[in-house]
């Protein structure tokens, strides 16, 4: 079964709406011919309704960074998977390491945010990844386990295949210092394996996983051209459309 890539950027705190309608022109622009490829911007929640508007019609899917699990009430400063769907998205960024780290948001919680995504017929994109500390101490695979494990939790059978499952080593993010290609291909076969044992065969093979940490468009052709490995989730890169549009060119050019 063949899986769609997917390229997704992820833009963190950053852009203003005018900055952002400002890209998706030059994005829209340079996307015409560039077929069979799923492209997602992530945008912080303020830009989300205008570039959904603005990106209608196009093969641009928005998303946001980050939810909450429930659906209304007193949660200050969140914002719900219905709230999401108003603004026309259909994946949703849950578990990024900045949200684990810097936020102290656990895997069970991430949990529950999947739960309710896959509730509410959105895609989450569910993040893991292992620190420098984690690594080095050759625990890689036990945490992406657990991360695997609490985040899955709820997920059945049926829904399972419309997860996407983005590796990011934490150490690669922002450094400038990618994982080397096998090094996400080791991984990345840990997590196919490992949906395999939990969901089956044909789940495994339908789940997309991605990369992401330190993808530039220098080196996004060898993570794409593993077999494995079914996009790129960007960080820095992303914030320039000349460069996510390269990205999304040698992304096509691997598979
Ligand atoms: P960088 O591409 O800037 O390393 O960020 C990766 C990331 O965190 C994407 O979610």
């Amino acid at each position: 079964m063949s899986r769609t890539p997917i390229t997704a950027g992820n833009w963190k705190m950053n852009k203003t709406v005018e900055e952002a309608s400002v890209f998706a022109e030059a994005l829209l622009a340079g996307l015409p011919g560039m077929d069979g490829i799923e492209v997602i911007i992530c945008p912080p929640f303020t830009a989300l309704y205008p570039l959904s508007q603005k990106c209608a019609g196009s093969p641009v899917q928005i998303a946001p960074q980050n939810m909450h699990w429930e659906a209304k009430g007193a949660f200050t400063g969140e914002i719900s998977a219905g709230m999401i769907q108003e603004c026309h998205c259909h994946y949703v960024v849950l578990g990024h390491s900045e949200r684990r780290h810097i936020f102290r948001e656990t895997s069970e919680e991430i949990g529950k945010k999947v739960k309710a995504a896959l509730d509410a017929h959105l895609c989450p994109i569910l993040c893991v990844g292992e620190t420098i500390e984690e690594r080095e101490v050759g625990k890689t695979e036990q945490i992406i386990k657990e991360q695997l494990l609490l985040g899955l939790t709820s997920v059945s059978p049926e829904k399972a295949s419309q997860v996407v499952v983005a590796y990011e080593p934490v150490w690669a993010i922002g450094t400038g210092k990618a994982a080397t290609p096998d090094d996400a291909h080791f991984v990345i076969s840990y997590i196919r394996q490992f949906i395999g044992d939990e969901y089956g065969p044909v789940v495994a093979e339908a789940v997309r996983i991605l990369y992401g940490g330190s993808v530039t468009p220098d080196n996004v052709y060898d993570f794409m051209k593993d077999p494995d490995i079914d996009g790129t989730l960007v960080g820095g890169a992303s914030l320039d459309p000349a460069k996510f549009l390269k990205i999304i060119q040698e992304s096509r050019r691997a598979k």
